[in-house]
């Protein structure tokens, strides 16, 4: 779930370690601990909290290992603690794991490997990893120690990302994945494992993504790796682009902030060579063979989780809009289970930022088993759900850190208007009304460029904030295309601010939520000019008459609204089709505000973790 970092090569590798584990940790965890080898025989340290904690105890001991395999845990089967900490190891001390993901049969496992005499001392599902590899290495003769891992493995049911040592074999660390990312970064005569790139870009930009099943022997100066299967991999070596500048907080005071203020940038990255004035259209290569797919396409899902289930519902939205083809959006977790109907002539979407989470790819799964061609949303290149989609677009987004997506929504948005025009140049939209909205689209960057830079110099939103921190519920009311900005509003507060906030269609809220309505309860309406404007007003009206506070997120020169409530957020103007790039920054600086206000941690909150690799 959150981070692996191994290191084999000449530098001492506790720095190496720390280093990576710290440029892991925006993914969200719990405790963290390394392993190394002292004299041949495996020490382990463990902490519960920050990863500063393990720098200091490393810090007291005197070893200095040139080899070394670290982890941050964000655990699903035992609290947290420094005994479920990873590396686990098994009875002997002699082997040590760290593993990202869930072993699903591990009670099964264990009650077996309890049988046949193995003490556990943990409440992980990892544990079993350890027991088990040191059982199946036992009970052959002259086997080669990953022959051992290889059999264990075979057994396990569920998702892992591993890294192991072993005492016997000092100078080597053994890696493997099914289901949760993996890599090797190569260096001179030095050898990375990590979860994710982030870890290791200090030390090499050149990566081996591992293919799932996959295991590696990783020695300072070589590679073996093989499918579990046994036959041979040739290690491809890939150059990433990602600079360290990019993962680093770039003088803001938080990643979230940073993130925010970088939308102009990204949102120009997600159509920069895409769009065809001349023709009206979008260029989406990453599609081009299933073009025949989409002309003749008479349904499509969209499936995805948390913000990104958000951007699928504008996505609805624009397709049907534009293309006049009918969208169920779907949660990924439900879609999963729902034995869902997929006929011919249909085609699935998964949207992802991360490109890893488990609900999403098991959608995406299921969409393939009943046989839809399934097209990939996704920020994070060479991860899961993109390899294993038949064709996708990425988003381009750059490295999201802050665990509350940002960027990747909008970006993701921008995808779709892409997807959206494409299709719609298929089903009947003309060529000129694809010219109008290009014009639109290549105006969005400027117009956040142009909102980010006023609210930084006016604080609009953070006097707002100042006003409102305190109160303990919101709700978000939006209408058409807006309506999933509100919902991504109120996930954005929730998640951040830990104040409980709902989304609803701006008319859905007299069926029920009004009863919330108090001096206390402050509503945010998305109230820009569109044809449901004076809808919206007669909506706003409601809650005055009730005495909720108004925060007004509307189209810079509507002075109307200024008599309906102080609290007005001023957005330029854009056409509707476009709008949700725009009003959704509104909704991620009033959260932002409001939880540094509230002393919350804002990049990584409280029980969350960027990527949610189990179920
Ligand atoms: C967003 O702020 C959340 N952290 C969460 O809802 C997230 O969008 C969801 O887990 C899906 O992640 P993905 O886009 O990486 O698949
Ligand atoms: N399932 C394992 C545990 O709970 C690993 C969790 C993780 O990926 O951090 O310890």
């Amino acid at each position: 779930m959150c981070g692996i970092v191994g290191y084999v090569g000449k530098r001492d590798a506790f720095p190496v370690l720390i280093d990576g584990l710290k440029r892991l940790e925006y993914r969200g965890y719990d405790s963290a601990g390394v392993a190394y080898f002292c004299n041949n025989k495996i020490k382990t340290v463990k902490v519960t909290g920050f990863i500063k904690e393990l720098e200091r105890e490393l810090g007291n001991i005197e070893d200095n290992p040139k080899i070394g395999i670290a982890h941050t845990r964000w655990a699903t089967h035992g609290e947290p603690s420094i005994t479920n900490a990873h590396p686990h190891t098994d009875c002997t001390g002699k082997i040590a794991v760290v593993h990202n993901g869930i072993i699903e049969n591990y009670r099964a496992l264990r009650q077996y490997l309890t049988e046949r005499g193995h003490k556990f001392t943990t409440d992980t599902d990892t544990e079993v990893i350890a027991h088990l590899i040191e059982d199946v290495y036992n009970g052959g003769t002259d086997m080669p120690f990953w022959k051992a891992i290889r059999g264990a493995l075979r057994e396990v049911e569920g998702t892992y990302g591993i890294a192991v040592l072993f005492s016997e074999e000092p100078d080597r660390i053994f890696a493997a994945r099914h289901g949760s990312p993996l890599l090797i970064g190569a260096g001179e005569d030095e050898y990375l494992v990590a979860s994710d790139a982030a870890a290791v870009l200090r030390y090499t930009n050149r990566v081996i993504y591992l293919d799932e099943g996959t295991l590696a022997t990783v020695k300072a100066d070589s590679i073996v790796i093989s499918t579990l299967d046994a036959e041979s991999i040739t290690p491809k070596i890939e150059k990433i682009s990602l600079s360290l500048n990019e993962i680093e907080k770039g003088g803001f005071p938080h990643f979230m902030l940073k993130e925010i203020f970088e939308q102009p940038q990204t949102l120009e990255n997600a159509f920069r060579g895409r769009l065809n004035l001349e023709e009206g259209t979008a260029r989406l290569n990453g599609l081009k063979d299933y073009f025949d797919d989409l002309k003749d396409v008479e349904r499509l899902v969209i499936t995805a989780c948390g913000t990104s289930w958000h951007a699928a519902l504008i996505g609805e939205y624009l397709i049907e809009e534009l293309a006049r083809v009918p969208v169920d959006v779907d949660y990924a977790s439900e879609f999963r289970y729902r034995n869902p109907i997929i006929k011919d002539n249909e085609a699935v979407i998964v949207i992802s930022q991360s490109g890893e989470t488990a609900d999403t790819l098991a959608a995406l799964r299921e969409a393939k088993r009943q046989g839809a061609p399934v097209f990939g949303i996704v920020n994070v290149v060479g991860s899961t759900i993109a390899r294993e989609t038949d064709a996708g677009v990425y988003i381009h987004a750059g490295p999201e850190i802050g665990v509350a997506s940002t960027k990747a929504f909008t970006s993701q948005v921008m995808v779709l208007e892409e997807i959206a025009l494409l299709l719609g140049r298929m089903h009947g939209y003309s060529m000129a009304q694809g010219v109008d909205l290009i014009k639109e689209i290549k105006r969005v960057p400027e117009l956040v460029e142009l909102f980010l830079k006023k609210e930084d110099e006016i604080g609009t939103i953070r006097k707002i904030a100042e006003k409102y921190y305190m109160c303990n519920n919101f709700l978000y009311l939006g209408r058409g295309i807006n309506f999933p900005v509100a919902l991504e509003g109120a996930l954005k507060l929730k998640e951040i601010s830990y104040v409980h906030a709902e989304g609803y269609p701006a008319a859905e809220m007299k069926h029920g939520p009004i009863a919330l309505i108090d001096k206390n309860t402050p509503a945010v309406f998305i109230a820009t000019e569109d044809p449901l404007y004076d809808k919206i007003v007669s909506n706003i009206e409601e809650i005055r008459a009730r005495g909720g506070p108004v925060i007004a997120v509307a189209t810079e020169g509507d002075e109307q609204i200024m008599e309906l409530t102080d609290n007005v957020i001023y957005v330029p103007q854009a056409v509707p089709l476009v709008m949700p790039m725009i009003t959704t920054l509104p909704m991620q600086l009033l959260a932002y505000h409001i939880a540094v206000i509230r002393g919350t941690n804002v990049d990584q909150p409280r029980n969350l973790a960027k990527s949610v690799t189990v179920e």
